[in-house]
């Protein structure tokens, strides 16, 4: 279990911008990828799921289909849906 808060949909959606935060959603956790955006391989590309779900990208962007990538992004989560 998780110790984590709890946000909405719509405090998720608040932060789609480096400004405001980039916070994004995946199978139900809350992520802070702000500091990340600028680390990104993809590069800007990230942006596009800004306030969002990542998974309809990550359908696309297969790439992300590796544990070394899960991992990574378990260290940006913030909370849960
Ligand atoms: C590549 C992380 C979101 C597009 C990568 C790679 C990582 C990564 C680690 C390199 C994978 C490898 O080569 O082993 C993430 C994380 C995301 C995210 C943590 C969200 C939190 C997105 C989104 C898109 C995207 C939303 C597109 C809309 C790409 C593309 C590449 C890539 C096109 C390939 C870059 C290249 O090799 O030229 N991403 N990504 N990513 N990502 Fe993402």
């Amino acid at each position: 279990s998780s110790s984590l808060p709890i946000f909405s949909q719509e405090e998720v959606t608040k932060h789609r911008s480096l400004e405001d935060g980039v916070w994004v959603t995946y199978k139900g956790g809350v992520y802070d990828i702000t500091e990340f955006v600028a680390m990104h391989p993809g590069g800007d590309k990230i942006l596009l799921a800004a306030g969002g779900a990542i998974e309809p990208f990550w359908a696309l962007y297969a790439v992300h289909n590796q544990e070394h990538v899960l991992e990574m992004l378990s260290g940006y989560k913030v909370g849960e849906l």
